[in-house]
């Protein structure tokens, strides 16, 4: 009996490793159906294969990508057998997994919506474990999961023991965002390239990239190389939030057409969209400050060296203004392939336009008149926003733009971008325009992410987006919309704004884990969602953040 404590011990120890080994599927975001099987498991071990078809180059990437991630998580280094019927891990194209859906208006009656499309089964047999999708991309997000129900804390190359499964899963939402503000702060491609890899790991698929800001403009445009090259520097940096204090030190950077090209394919092997941001006609300082004949009382313009909105916006009075927006935007439509263009036009004071014989004469050229709803001069922004429509509608794309994009009246099919709560983009949906949900409230992971975060770390305003905050979002607001409301709403985004994130080191602790509560936002169904359970998920996320080699926030409220 003397050796009875150690015994438990023994079998505590035992039973701590048993549990460290194992697989577990209700990871995040949690898939829509999962029934496991925990008395059965089938055994992976060091040196298994990895089947898929190999004339396929989206098949080989991805099998690719599973090596690396089981190596990276586990330390279990499999081979790619692309022929091998009997290997432990097989991709398979094959039938839709989930019942299919009315498909949307206008798309031919037998094809897939956008989240079927996404859809995947996991088959965990005494054969090994299969993945299926009726395209790479569902047999991508299939090998995320996977990848996050793996045990990570020790690469140590130990077997890992799947449980009998079938996992069933598709996305909630077609659209699932997330925004970085590059021109605040200027990140590297190699921290977007890791941004985008935590968004992919995240199930999220379109990265709204905003590019210039009165602080800095980040894209080159070949036909004003001034504009990147001049206006892409600001002299110094205020403290804080607006202190009034300067770091006295030159800060830029910007992303060359090839750097953008790069991103744009990295994305797009990893399933994510890339919807760059022009954001006119205010936020403009720093193009102003490079053609100041664009504004309307002519500079000089510094680019703008602290935060808040600018009074100095786009002339739209001056005709060279709009040849100005279609050359950027022609060449942004160059690099970028992206269905949806975002050309911000949130935050842009009416202050010059009131007094600038350009706009005025214009406004009366227009016949644009005060109808009790909508100012002239919200009109004159609305006029502006209709060109812009109109030429990347030439090119066959279509505008996003920020919520303020309703004071002057609606223009053709735009997007709503609704950041100021979610009234834009109920009043937005009602109008029976297209809506992504990215409400500051829930929403803006610039701010503080617990109580008292504020005053250890520069964020923002003091309000607290924390995970238990973002995780309460509803993104169809039931409440507001009716159901055939509802489905203008495309989907739900998290904004990162980086007035006060400099470094990447700072960028990620903002980003985790609170991506992780927007990812099930994004793609759980209500009736699934529980933040106490989604906290027991997380420890086994971060883990895998540790493996990756990210600092994150642990505290989580
Ligand atoms: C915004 O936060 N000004 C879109
Ligand atoms: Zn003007």
């Amino acid at each position: 009996m003397k050796h009875f404590p150690l015994l438990i011990l023994a079998l505590a120890v035992v039973t701590a490793s048993h549990a460290a080994r194992r697989a577990d599927y209700r990871i995040i975001p949690l898939p829509k159906s999962v029934q496991a099987d925990s008395t059965r498991v089938f055994t992976l071990q060091d040196g298994m294969g990895i089947a898929y078809d190999s004339t396929s180059e989206e098949q080989t990437r991805i099998a690719g990508f599973l090596a690396a991630w089981v190596k990276q998580a586990t330390g279990l280094s499999l081979s790619l057998t692309p022929s091998d019927g009997k290997a432990a891990l097989r991709l398979v194209i094959g039938e839709p997994v989930t019942k299919k859906k009315k498909a949307r208006k206008g798309s031919p009656a037998d094809s897939l919506t956008a989240q079927q499309q996404e859809a995947y089964t996991i088959r965990v047999t005494a054969q090994g474990i299969a993945l299926q999708a009726s395209r790479g991309v569902g047999l991508f997000r299939a090998s995320q999961t996977l990848r996050k129900a793996l045990p990570a804390q020790a690469a140590d190359a130990q077997p890992i023991e799947f449980p009998y499964a079938t996992i069933q899963d598709e996305p909630r939402f077609a659209y699932r965002g997330v925004l970085l503000d590059c021109a605040r702060h200027f990140f590297s491609t190699d921290v977007l390239k890791q941004y985008l890899d935590l968004m992919a790991l995240h199930g999220c698929n379109q990265f709204h990239w905003h590019l210039t800001e009165d602080q800095g403009w980040r894209f080159e445009v070949k036909a004003l190389p001034q504009l990147a090259r001049e206006g892409s520097i600001r002299q110094e940096t205020v403290v804080g939030r607006n202190t009034g204090v300067y770091d006295g030190l030159p800060y830029g950077g910007y992303y060359t057409q090839q750097d953008c090209r790069d991103i744009v394919r990295y994305a797009a092997e990893r399933y994510i969209n890339i919807i760059p941001e022009i954001d006119l006609p205010g936020h403009m300082q720093s193009a102003l400050h490079v053609l100041p004949h664009l504004g309307c009382t002519g500079g000089p313009y510094p680019v703008r060296t602290y935060w808040g909105v600018s009074d100095e916006v786009l002339c739209p009075g001056n005709p060279q203004t709009m040849e100005f927006l279609r050359t950027v935007l022609g060449e942004l439509c160059d690099v970028f392939p992206s269905k949806y263009i975002h050309i911000g036009g949130d935050e842009c004071p009416k202050k010059r336009w009131q007094s600038c014989p350009k706009c005025q004469a214009k406004i009366r050229e227009l016949g644009l008149k005060d109808d009790g709803k909508h100012s002239p001069e919200n009109q004159l922004q609305t006029w502006v926003n209709h060109q812009v429509e109109q030429f990347l509608a030439g090119l066959g794309r279509d505008i996003i733009g920020w919520d303020e994009i309703l004071e002057g009246g609606l223009s053709g099919q735009s997007i709503v971008m609704s950041w100021r709560g979610t009234k834009g983009g109920i009043e937005a949906a009602r109008q029976g325009h297209r809506v992504i949900m990215s409400p500051n409230v829930f929403g803006y992971i610039d701010h503080p992410q617990y109580k008292d975060e504020a005053d250890k770390i520069p964020t923002a305003g003091r309000y607290i987006v924390s995970c238990s905050k973002i995780y309460s979002f509803e993104p169809l607001i039931p409440e507001e919309l009716r159901p055939e409301e509802q489905q203008y709403i495309l989907g739900p985004q998290t904004s990162l704004w980086t007035e006060h994130v400099a470094f990447p080191q700072h960028l990620f602790y903002m980003l985790l884990p609170r991506l992780g509560a927007m990812s099930e936002v994004q793609w759980c169904h209500p009736e699934q969602k529980d933040f106490e359970d989604f906290r027991l998920r997380l420890p086994r996320l971060m883990q895998l953040y540790d493996r990756i080699g990210i600092k994150y926030c642990r505290q989580v409220e």
